[in-house]
């Protein structure tokens, strides 16, 4: 029998790890294997946090398990891709040793350091024109200034600053690297030219440069398997890692969007709305993110930071199970009969409203059930991505057709209130766990290149990503209707409560926590 030629996908996201193990000749996924962990707890409102040991644990176990179940002797895994959840600030000290955990994507508590960055580079404005992007809390920029500001002791001990996935690269191979699609999310990178943005970092700091990696393309390896990884892993050493890249610039392989045109929404934790393009989408209003992909091109991209974090609220409020919350939501009408939810639970990205709450309205005695509360909560967050797409559609990515991927489009009645808001066609994938196949994918298209057979992504995503079309929603007129004048009022209300949010923001804090 010829030995088969594996690739692994790693995804390490907010609430777990899954590893993917695919055959690099069919492109079949062989076997997965995924490890939970929670965020830290006791924070403050607004600081989420996580420890990167927790995802080198969950990564080390989960490829174990991986391994396992596809039955993989060590000389068939030829190369190892690493999604991770963008954006997070990994502070490694001179030895390489973290100095403390990792604020993530979804920290809210570092506006004030964005506000002090972009008034320093002269305001919105100026900031787009430096970066392409404006400087939002959950960006990796801010978080870098918090840590100067509050723990000098810890910003004095600095040496590199890494995000999720490149650690665990550098846990990998031991380099420290960062390639364009996850960099530019630090939004210390001009996305235009591919270059840290020399105004920007000496907002933060005259040595920032000196912290940063070297930066690299996307079809290039971040390195080899190191002897005491492999060790751990059960793994030869020497095997290829490649460059890797945030989680979206990874779903965007796996969903096969690796050619303008294409779509994705992305529903985990957060919802992300994206689609590949040749030339860099630069928002003047600096709502859509600007961000490169992992391919080397660009990925204009919509997150909103509430999604399941909304529906996994209320399916805990009533104890119930997924089931149980997609089969009570399907009884409900859609508009859940006017119970609306604003879902930003602990501050939004997108509008960005960073000092934002839950709302709930439309409640009566009539309307107030389980059902349209858990409804409302599957369409809030679902109208709140569709804020995003509209703005997408002004800078001339529409779509007619979606791609759906993450945990939330695995849910039928899901999927027919995204065809709905959207107004477009959804389409899920075979694959369904979009960026750790991503991840396998770039694997293997950067071992092909490096074994001199060159091939572009497209060739391999045309050959291997595969719709599923036993799956796919069409959008019905008549909620299609009930949708629109529902997004009207989801607008107004959070335009008209941005004030009453920021103005209030110590009380509810205060009460939160009592
Ligand atoms: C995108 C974003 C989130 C995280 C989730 O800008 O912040 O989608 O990548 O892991």
């Amino acid at each position: 029998m010829t030995k088969r030629e594996l690739f692994l996908g790693i995804d390490s996201g907010t609430q777990s790890t899954k590893v993917l193990v695919i055959d690099g000749r069919t492109g079949k996924a062989l076997a997965t294997a995924a490890e939970a962990y929670d965020l830290i707890p006791g924070l403050p409102p607004g600081a989420k946090e996580q420890h990167p040991h927790t995802w080198r644990e969950a990564t080390s176990k989960a490829i174990r398990l991986a391994l396992k179940s596809a039955k993989a002797k060590p000389g068939e895994v030829k190369g190892i891709g690493v999604s991770g959840q963008q954006h997070g600030f990994v502070p490694l000290d001179k030895q390489g040793e973290v100095i403390r955990p990792a604020k993530l994507w979804c920290d809210t508590s570092t506006a004030a350091e964005c506000d002090e960055m972009m008034a320093k580079l002269g305001g919105l404005k100026a900031t787009i024109r430096a970066l392409g992007n404006a400087v939002l809390p959950g960006f990796t920029a801010s978080k870098i200034l918090w840590l100067k500001k509050h723990e000098p002791k810890n910003f004095a001990r600095l040496a590199t600053i890494l995000l999720p996935h490149d650690y665990l690269n550098y846990w990998l191979t031991g380099q420290a690297t960062m390639e364009y699609g996850d960099a530019s999310g630090t939004a210390l990178l001009d996305v235009r030219k591919r270059k840290w943005s020399e105004p920007v970092l000496k907002t933060i700091d005259a040595g920032l440069a000196g912290q940063l990696p070297r930066l690299i393309g996307s079809d290039q390896p971040a390195g080899q398997l190191q002897e005491s990884t492999a060790q751990a892993l059960g793994l030869p050493p020497g095997v290829l890692v490649s460059a890797g890249g945030g989680d979206n610039m990874m779903g965007a392989i796996g969903t096969g969007n690796t050619r303008p045109g294409v779509i994705t929404a992305s529903f985990g934790t957060s919802g992300t709305i994206y689609a590949c393009a040749d030339k860099p989408v630069v928002d003047p209003a600096g709502e859509i993110a600007a961000f490169c992909d992992s391919t080397n091109r660009w990925l204009p991209l919509l997150c909103t930071m509430n999604v399941t974090v909304a529906t996994e609220m209320i399916r805990d409020c009533f104890a119930w199970d997924v089931k149980k919350l997609d089969a009570t939501i399907a009884q409900a009408r859609a508009g859940a009969q006017g119970v609306l939810l604003l879902p930003y639970l602990e501050g939004e990205r997108t509008p960005n409203v960073p000092a934002g709450t839950g709302v709930l309205l439309g409640l009566n005695q009539r309307t107030c059930t389980p059902a349209n509360l858990a409804r409302s909560a599957m369409e809030g967050v679902t109208l709140g991505m569709n804020y995003g797409l509209r703005r997408l559609g002004e800078l001339g990515v529409k779509p007619t057709q979606i791609r759906a991927t993450g945990g939330g489009a695995k849910s039928k009645v899901w999927r027919q209130i995204m065809a709905d808001i959207f107004n477009a066609e959804v389409v899920t994938l075979k694959v369904s766990e979009g960026a750790a196949f991503g991840a396998a994918l770039q694997a293997l298209w950067c071992w092909k290149n490096q074994q001199g057979e060159k091939v572009s992504i497209t060739e391999i995503t045309d050959q291997f990503v595969q719709l599923n079309t036993a799956e796919t929603a069409q959008p019905k007129p008549e909620n299609v209707a009930v949708y629109q004048e529902l997004q009207g009022l989801q607008d107004e209300l959070s335009a008209s409560l941005r004030e009453v949010f920021a103005r209030h923001r110590p009380l509810v804090l205060k009460m939160g926590q009592a």
